[in-house]
């Protein structure tokens, strides 16, 4: 059975068709074509897929899309503005906080979403606040700076 949705995302409205079953990361990644969003296990460990969903980071692989029906979606291809990279981006690229980068998305949305509650994070609370995401490569260390970068780098602005 069919279903027709609304969303709004990174910006734009979508109304699509979705059967019961499916997926929002399905939906982002193979009917509105925004791959950023990863899948990386098929045991809601790890956060490769985490979205935004009305500020709040999301497993998008634990979320069916009808269930999303009115919100707003974010997605790392929503970061960027104006050509300009979000100041989290920018701190994984200046922190070399990834390697393979499979996880970077997921970790990049959950940093966006502390540092829009949080504007000073301590050590722990960014490592609280990405437990939810795994990554295989690095250790942590980079992705950590990464997010300290970001949240100097929005209190300046
Ligand atoms: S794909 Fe691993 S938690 Fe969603
Ligand atoms: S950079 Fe490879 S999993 Fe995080």
């Amino acid at each position: 059975m069919k279903h027709s949705i609304q969303l709004t995302v990174n910006g734009t409205p979508q109304k699509v068709e979705v059967e019961s079953r499916l997926l929002l990361v399905h939906l982002l990644r193979e009917n509105l074509r925004l791959t950023g969003t990863h899948i990386g296990c098929d045991t809601s460990h790890c956060g490769a897929c985490t979205v935004l969903l009305d500020g709040e980071p999301v497993k998008s692989c634990t979320l069916l899309a009808v269930q999303a029906e009115g919100a707003q979606i974010t997605t790392v291809e929503g970061l960027e503005k104006d050509n300009h990279l979000h100041p989290v981006q920018e701190g994984f690229w200046e922190k070399h906080g990834l390697q393979c980068g499979y996880c970077t998305p997921g970790m990049m949305l959950t940093g966006c979403a502390l540092l829009a509650r949080n504007k000073s994070p301590t050590e722990g609370e960014i490592r609280e606040a990405i437990s939810g995401n795994l990554c295989r490569c690095t250790g942590y260390v980079n992705i950590v700076k990464a997010i300290q970068y970001a949240a100097e780098k929005l209190r300046a602005q």
